[in-house]
């Protein structure tokens, strides 16, 4: 079989993306135009910004994916680009110069959910890896715990009723200055710090329910440091990073093991920016290894946005017959299902 080359592109958020990886598992380049340091001042993304940002980086991003990838658009099967969910501006520059450039090369376009993405970056990650697993996205938008029944259909086992849990991250951080994004923040200063120090709440929905709640956690934090900047106390801002993190952890442990307990499932698989993070990571290992289940998570620069992910995603989707047309538009809050 002749191999497959997608070029993949994202721009949901404040990434302008894009790479070529072959037959959804190689990635040949992976070109991230991060706006992280635009955006920083302002202590989020701006989303008007965020799409003026796009539109200016986003052709020399495919010509250096080309360029890393040794290959030109001619070489290219199929293009693949994120249509949802993310910024409505920041995704049509995307969902646009993908449907531009499929128009003019008479190339196939692939519509490409975000999520869907996150998971897919595992299968470059760890060429073995077959569903079904179990898989815990959780990035700044997303909080999901998901079923792969097969390479591009997920049964959604558990979602956050509030904040995801980077949003959760990016909350705390901004409350004890450390800057944005806040997740590798907490992150490194986690590892100073007690994470029993403080006992801040774990919320279990009732009726055995997978899903997340943070918003509790974090009205406890900030709480917390009031508490203490009225009474004039000093605090240690590492030990309630550490104990902010442990919570968070703790409910995302402890809700994926139990969704592949009643999975059956042998594999844990972790995608979004969290399954970065070093403790969560940790963690997840230690609790799943108790149970016989093995946990995978893709590098850190695989787990943040990016394009190789799409384009693995992608290859699937294309391989299934997904096809998009002229008439693809960028669709913000777009489903998993
Ligand atoms: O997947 P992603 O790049 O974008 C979305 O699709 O949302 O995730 C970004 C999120 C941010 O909230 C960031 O703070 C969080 O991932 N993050 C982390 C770490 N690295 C990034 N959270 C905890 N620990 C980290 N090391
Ligand atoms: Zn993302």
């Amino acid at each position: 079989m002749d191999d497959i080359l997608i070029l993949g592109i994202e721009s949901s958020c404040d990434e302008t993306a894009a790479a070529v990886v072959r037959n959804g598992r190689e990635m040949l380049s992976n070109v991230i135009n991060s706006q992280i340091e635009i955006h920083k001042k302002y202590g989020g993304v701006v989303p008007e910004i965020a799409s003026r940002y796009h539109i200016g980086a986003i052709n020399a991003v495919i010509d250096e994916a080309l360029d890393a990838a040794g290959v030109t658009m001619g070489d290219i099967t199929a293009i693949a680009v994120t249509y949802g969910p993310g910024l409505v501006g920041a995704l049509l520059v995307g969902v646009s110069t993908a449907k531009a450039l499929a128009y003019a090369l008479e190339k196939p376009l692939v519509n490409v959910h975000h999520i869907k993405g996150h998971i897919c970056a595992n299968y470059i990650a760890h060429k073995e890896l077959e569903p079904p697993f179990v898989c815990l996205v959780a990035s700044g938008g997303h909080s999901h715990i998901v079923y792969a029944k097969d390479h591009i259909e997920y049964d959604i086992m558990g979602v956050t009723r509030d904040d995801a849990a980077g949003e959760a991250f990016d909350k705390i951080a901004r409350v004890l200055g450390l800057g944005y994004p806040g997740g590798p923040k907490i992150d490194a200063l986690a590892r100073e710090g007690d994470p029993y120090a403080i006992d801040f709440p774990r919320v279990r929905m009732a009726n055995g329910s997978l899903d997340f709640s943070f918003s509790g956690v974090k009205t406890a934090v900030i709480n917390h440091i009031h508490n203490l900047e009225q009474k004039g106390e000093s605090y240690s801002k590492a030990d309630i990073a550490a104990s902010f993190q442990n919570a968070v952890t703790d409910a995302l442990c402890e809700h994926t093991i139990e969704a592949a307990k009643i999975k059956g499932a042998d594999k844990i698989v972790l995608a979004g920016g969290v399954a970065s993070n070093t403790a969560l990571r940790e963690k997840m290992k230690s609790k799943a290894d108790i149970e016989g289940v093995s946990v995978l998570f893709p590098p850190p620069v695989l787990c943040t946005d990016n394009a190789a992910m799409i384009a693995a995603a992608g290859y699937y989707e294309y391989i299934s017959g997904t096809r998009a047309d002229m008439r693809l538009n960028a669709i913000p809050s777009l489903p998993l299902e």
